[in-house]
């Protein structure tokens, strides 16, 4: 087969707040690469997961994060560079988006990022090695809705570890019949949709991108069942 150099294009995403006429902001560098492969490009979800991990990153600071899906990891290097102790992770059986995960922190100088392989509905050595965690990540793991069931066992057994932990995720809606509320009361999970107008981010344009565009993205937080 033909070995061809990578092509790598840069992406640069701006997050900003004005609070009492000060400008906050804080810029992220994204090494997309041109291939196929769906991990590979940041998607319309990451950008509006990471504006709810910007406009929450007060609560951030020190907390354990644990990003699923990773692929460029938009969400997770925000709630990196907005204090929060990150791993990012993505299926064991596709290298080249963990070596994306890798790329990422390299491009946004994170030395401490831990990249792991966790693929969904796997009870693997790696997620059973995970430290505690505050909160979960997912951007767009909710796309193939034949892995939706294998996304909630990997969130069921992270929250059963972690009962205070709650998931953050964004989804998009590609087809009428999209649905997992049957899967939630399956494993027992709670879930609340969050309005985009609550975090600013009911916008076609989104931290200097256009990815939002018009697809409809919705935010939920999950969580376990008190007990
Ligand atoms: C639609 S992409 C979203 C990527 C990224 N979170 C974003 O929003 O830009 C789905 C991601 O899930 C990862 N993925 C697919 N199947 C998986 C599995 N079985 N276990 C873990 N990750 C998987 C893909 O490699 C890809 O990075």
């Amino acid at each position: 087969m033909e070995n061809r150099p990578i092509e790598i294009v840069q992406k640069v995403f701006t997050f900003e707040e004005y609070k009492d006429d000060t400008r906050q902001s804080l810029n992220v560098s994204l090494p997309e690469v041109l291939d196929p492969h769906y991990g590979m490009y940041v998607w319309p979800c990451a950008v509006v997961l990471a504006q709810y991990v910007w406009t929450h990153r007060q609560h951030l600071i020190h907390k354990s994060v644990l990003e699923l899906g990773a692929g460029v990891s938009l969400p997770g290097v925000v709630a990196a560079k907005c204090g929060a102790q990150v791993i990012l992770s993505d299926s064991a059986e596709i290298p080249l988006c963990l070596e994306n995960c890798r790329r990422t922190c390299k491009e946004n100088d994170l030395p401490n990022i831990l990249t792991v392989g966790i693929t969904w509905g796997e009870i693997s050595p790696d997620l059973l090695l995970l430290p505690s965690l505050d909160i979960i990540l997912g951007s767009d793991v909710f796309y193939e809705p034949e892995d939706f069931e294998n996304v909630l066992v990997t969130i069921t057994f992270l929250l059963r570890k972690n009962p205070e932990a709650q998931v953050w995720t964004t989804y998009q809606e590609r087809s009428a019949d999209w649905s997992i509320e049957s899967l939630l009361h399956k494993w027992n999970l709670q879930c609340v949709n969050i309005p985009l107008e609550n975090f600013s981010a009911n916008k076609e344009q989104l931290a200097g991108s256009t990815l939002p565009g018009n697809h409809t993205v919705q935010m939920m937080i999950i969580t376990g069942t008190p007990s």
